[in-house]
């Protein structure tokens, strides 16, 4: 469910708490909890007397989770109604019904979930699942604006069929929405108020209709350097060729193919960001004249002979216009021995903060793979060797050092 390269270690040994109610979502939300416990989370769960009718505290237990509450009035645990679980930073209802979000958005609290809900002074996140009619209901609208109002963050439903058969928006948000949103109240928000432009993906440079030019890179790089600024408070957005990555969709994308395209948005964009970080692989040349129809072998030589054009440079570009406010961020794939040193050079000529270099020769990194080895250097000419991470730990890494810059 999460992908390797947005798999970011520092879940690990932080306190979840899920509250599951009683929707027919409910068998999702142990998807959920199977994801955290797998990341070593330390996850507790409470479930309503309506959740027990479709999913049990036997399967959550199953699945690793070793705190299960269904009941206030335990002579085992008097206090569960006020502290659930492990003390934890976090406490997500997943699915979250429109009867629990009325009680909590009225203070409420004649039940476990609903008090566990008001006596909670950390974030809580809910994420809404029910038959679109109770969703789109005028109490349900003022119920979740007064959640926001009180700082809880809502996980809008997805438009599409339900249960019932109907039709509209009222089903259980993306799991992985969820999770990330879980991830993002336990990261510190350090880079809250930035505006981040990344550009991501490789470029394709087109010859005829259907052929083109291009590299194997997957975007994967570009993808986690934009969660982890997200997770962090940023306001993010991703300029990038074609990919699959996925992203979390509070995180903006602008699509496009050629170099030309990406040097396009990215000029127009860059006087409205704080930080720029250019982790795509743009081709630098592109072929020069576009064919508009498609070549044809039959009649043609033995030999294809094309012309290629220089691509404009997006990060020198940026650099040459980046005022003092403003910090921006290479990368740079080498396959030489000297890589730090040509890294250095290409830092100074393109006017960066900070240069991001991998050798490209080493096994299991760098293109498509979810891990890479690189070292970062700073202005300063500081350069610390990250060794080989997951690509999510890496872009956490590279703003740990950008933010304290
Ligand atoms: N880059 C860019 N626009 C280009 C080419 C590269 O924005 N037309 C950016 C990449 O996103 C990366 C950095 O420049 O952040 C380094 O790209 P790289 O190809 O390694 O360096 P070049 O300066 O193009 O030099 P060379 O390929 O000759 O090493």
């Amino acid at each position: 469910m999460i992908p390797k390269y947005l798999d970011f270690s520092y879940i690990k040994g932080k306190g979840v708490h899920i509250g599951v109610t009683g929707s027919i979502a409910a068998y999702k939300s142990l998807d959920l909890m199977r994801e955290l416990v797998k990341r070593e989370a330390k996850v507790s769960v409470s479930l309503s007397q309506a959740a027990l009718k479709f999913i049990t505290p036997i399967t959550i237990k199953g699945l690793g989770v070793e705190s299960v509450t269904t009941d206030m009035f335990s002579l085992d645990s008097l206090y569960s109604h006020l502290y659930p679980g492990y003390d934890p930073e976090v406490f997500a209802i997943v699915p979250a019904t429109a009867n629990i979000m009325a009680k909590i958005a009225n203070g409420i609290a004649d039940d476990l979930i609903s008090s566990q809900a008001l006596a909670f002074d950390k974030q809580i996140i809910v994420a809404p699942a029910m038959n679109p009619r109770m969703f789109n209901a005028r109490p349900t609208i003022d119920n979740l604006q007064k959640l926001r109002n009180y700082g809880i963050k809502v996980v809008e439903p997805d438009v599409g069929g339900v249960a019932c058969g109907e039709y509209g928006k009222g089903r259980l948000a993306d799991l992985r929405e969820i999770y990330f949103q879980i991830l993002k109240s336990l990261a510190p928000q350090d880079l809250a108020g930035r505006k981040i432009l990344i550009t991501m993906g490789p470029t394709r440079e087109f010859f005829d209709p259907v052929r083109f030019w291009s590299n194997p890179s997957s975007g994967k790089m570009g993808a986690a350097l934009a969660t982890a600024a997200w997770l962090r408070g940023a306001r993010v957005t991703c300029i990038s060729g074609d990919t699959d990555v996925w992203l979390p969709s509070e995180i903006t994308k602008i699509d496009v193919t050629s170099a030309q395209d990406m040097f396009e948005v990215a000029t127009e964009l860059w006087p409205d960001h704080n930080i720029g970080c250019l982790c795509a692989a743009v081709c630098d040349f592109r072929p020069k004249n576009r064919l508009t129809q498609k070549f044809k072998k039959e009649g043609a030589s033995n030999r294809l002979l094309v012309e290629f054009e220089k691509n404009p440079d997006i990060l020198k570009t940026l650099g040459q216009k980046k005022n003092q406010d403003q910090k921006l961020i290479g990368f740079a794939a080498e396959t030489e021995d000297n890589f730090i040193e040509l890294a250095k050079e290409k830092m100074a000529r393109k006017n960066l903060d900070f240069i991001v270099v991998n050798q490209i020769n080493h096994k299991n990194t760098g293109f498509k793979s979810d891990k890479n080895s690189v070292v970062i250097i700073d202005k300063m000419a500081n350069a610390v060797d990250l060794g080989t991470m997951l690509k999510a730990d890496i872009a956490w890494e590279i703003w740990n050092r950008v933010s304290t810059s």
